[in-house]
């Protein structure tokens, strides 16, 4: 997800080009704004953090790109290309290193686990609005 701070910074099409060029497929995308409801369904694993709540009003404060990528170790290669929570830490070259200072404004959100990524698409996402690229008898992309 490209959170409102990357979004309203103009940062969604280089998010978009790094994951593309890296060679993960676009299985879904779209811009909203989530609800409270949302948010606190997204991040329910931080409840009780000092954090939490600038977490929730930050993820519903404008608009959001949420997006499904799939391709091989998709959720360890998005999050090496995102880069370290804390954009003072992360490594330049990645998306938080080269465009953040502001741990609350990281620009953009990448599931942690399979799980956590099955549970979030299904957050804005439903079945019928994911691209399969690959069917039986045809290939979209490799
Ligand atoms: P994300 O879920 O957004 O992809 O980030 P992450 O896995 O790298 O980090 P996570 O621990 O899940 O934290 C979620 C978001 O909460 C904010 N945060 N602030 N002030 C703090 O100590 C603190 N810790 C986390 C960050 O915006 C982080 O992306
Ligand atoms: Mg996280």
């Amino acid at each position: 997800m490209i959170k409102p701070d990357g979004v309203e910074r103009r940062l969604s099409g280089i998010v978009i080009n790094k994951l593309e060029l890296k060679g993960l497929r676009l299985q879904g995308i779209k811009i909203l704004i989530p609800t409270e409801k949302m948010a606190m369904e997204h991040y329910a694993e931080h409840v009780g953090k000092p954090f939490y709540d600038g977490l929730i009003k930050h993820l519903t404060s404008g608009p959001v790109i949420a997006m499904v990528w799939e391709g091989s170790d998709a959720i360890k290669v998005v999050r090496s290309i995102v880069g370290k929570t804390n954009p003072i830490d992360a490594s330049p070259g990645t998306i938080r290193g080269d465009f953040g200072l502001d741990m609350g404004k990281n620009i953009v959100h990448a599931s942690d686990s399979i799980e956590s990524a099955e549970r979030e698409l299904g957050i804005y996402f439903k079945d019928n609005e994911l691209i399969h690229h690959i069917y039986n008898d045809k290939t979209y992309f490799e």
